[in-house]
This record gives structure tokens, sequence and C-alpha cells, in this order.
């Protein structure tokens, strides 16, 4: 995206989210699933480096940390709004000393201007792929920062084309009126970036894909 596309971007993000933040983590626990699937997947050992891209409210950011005591956290986010509510709960669960935020767009990720660090052994986007225009970028970027060993994790939204068709047309509506997108071809694009940084994927429908989750190591 460009500056300007970024900018614009942003406060598209900031209208969303400015008063949604605020019953965020209550009303998204029932219709995001597969975060906490993607979280026991991380398989951190030790004080891996763990970023997570389009952070949110810190949901993931606080369970990472509270699951995983020897990783080092960070989180970007382009919209303002969705920090200030990350930076309180973080604040609240005691964590601030152990993730680190920044304002930042997923399709023009430095993280060594965000952060001062070279790389990242983990990188997360949670629900975030579909609400991201070139979204196919953000999945690149999400690579470049990958160290050596790095796994990037992706969950977001499946076809739900196993699951009754009054449900699905409901959950449509309603996520289009939040600018959200499912993107059905990801594993294809994630295929092409494995295949292209000489890395493996691997990708699982869940919940009669409702959500799909891939991991590029
Ligand atoms: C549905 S929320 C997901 C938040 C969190 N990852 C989770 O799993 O709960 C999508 C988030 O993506 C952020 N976002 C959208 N486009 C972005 C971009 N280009 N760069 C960074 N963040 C972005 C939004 O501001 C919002 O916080």
């Amino acid at each position: 995206m460009t500056q300007l596309d970024s900018q614009t971007h942003g406060q598209l993000m900031d209208a969303v989210y400015c008063k949604q933040r605020h019953i965020y983590d209550l009303t998204r626990k029932y219709y995001l699933l597969g975060r906490d699937h993607l979280i026991e997947h991380l398989d951190i050992t030790d004080d891996a480096v763990v970023l997570e891209v389009a952070c949110g409210t810190g949901r993931n950011l606080i369970s990472i940390a509270q699951r995983y005591p020897q990783a080092r956290l960070y989180g970007i986010d382009i919209s303002s709004e969705m920090l200030v509510s990350a930076r309180s709960a973080i604040a609240k669960n005691g964590l601030s000393h152990r993730i680190q935020l920044a304002q930042g767009d997923a399709c023009n990720l430095s993280l060594k201007q965000l952060f001062d660090i070279s790389a990242a052994d983990r990188v997360v986007l949670s629900y975030s792929l579909s609400m991201i225009p070139d979204w196919e970028e953000a999945l690149r970027q999400a690579i470049k920062v990958l160290s050596r060993d790095g796994q990037l994790h992706v969950v977001d939204f499946g076809n739900q084309d196993k699951l009754p068709g009054i449900f699905r047309s409901i959950l449509h509506s309603w996520l289009a009126r939040f600018h959200v997108a499912p993107r059905l071809d990801l594993q294809q694009q994630m295929t092409g970036l494995a295949q292209k940084s000489d890395r493996q994927l691997s990708f699982q429908s869940l919940y009669r894909d409702y959500a799909r989750y891939g991991m590029i190591a």
C-alpha cells in the first residue's frame, strides 16, 4: 500500500473499531474461532521473538505471553484505537514489560524501525488478512521478517460452505459491515510463498471449514 492508502486504511480501521473495541474481546470469542488452536501450535520452547501483525486488542499476545513465559512479544496494528485497548489490557495483565506495541502497516513491515530487532521466530496473522486489502503483500512481508528457522502461523475465515446456508449468509453480511472478506485462495497463496522461500506449508481446515489454519516453516 502507498503511504496515503495506508493512512486511509488506518482511518477506516479506527472508524470500525473506535466503539467496537470496547466489546471486541467479549463478542469475538464466539466467532473468531481457531485462535487458541494457533496459539497451542506455536511450539515455542525458549526465549523466541514472537510478532503478531495486526494484533487488535492484544488478546492473542496476552494469551501467548501467559502460555510461553520465556517468549519476547511484539505487536503491531494500523489502528491507533485498537492499540489503546491493547496497551490497557496488557498493562492490566501485568505484561507491559514483556509485550511491545507499535502502530504500523502489515504491508510495510520494518522490525528494525519499529522495535529495533532484526527478525521474528514466530509471526502470527490472526483474522487480519481478511481485513487487509493487499493481503498477499502482508503475507510476503510476514515471510520477509521471519528468522531462518522461523514459522509463520495464519488463522482466518474459511468458506463455511459445509454450514447451514442461513447461518452462512447472516455471518457474511455481518462480516461485510466490518469490511471483512474471507480470503478463499489463502492456501494457494501460502503454497506459492512457501515454495518461493524454500519452506514447507501445512494447512488445515477447521470446524467444517469455518476457519483455516496455515503454517509455513
Ligand atoms: C479482526 S481484528 C483481529 C485482531 C487480532 N489479530 C485477533 O485475532 O483478535 C483485525 C485487525 O487488523 C488490523 N488491521 C487491518 N489492516 C491492517 C494493516 N494493513 N496493518 C496492520 N493492522 C491492520 C485492524 O486494525 C484490526 O485490529
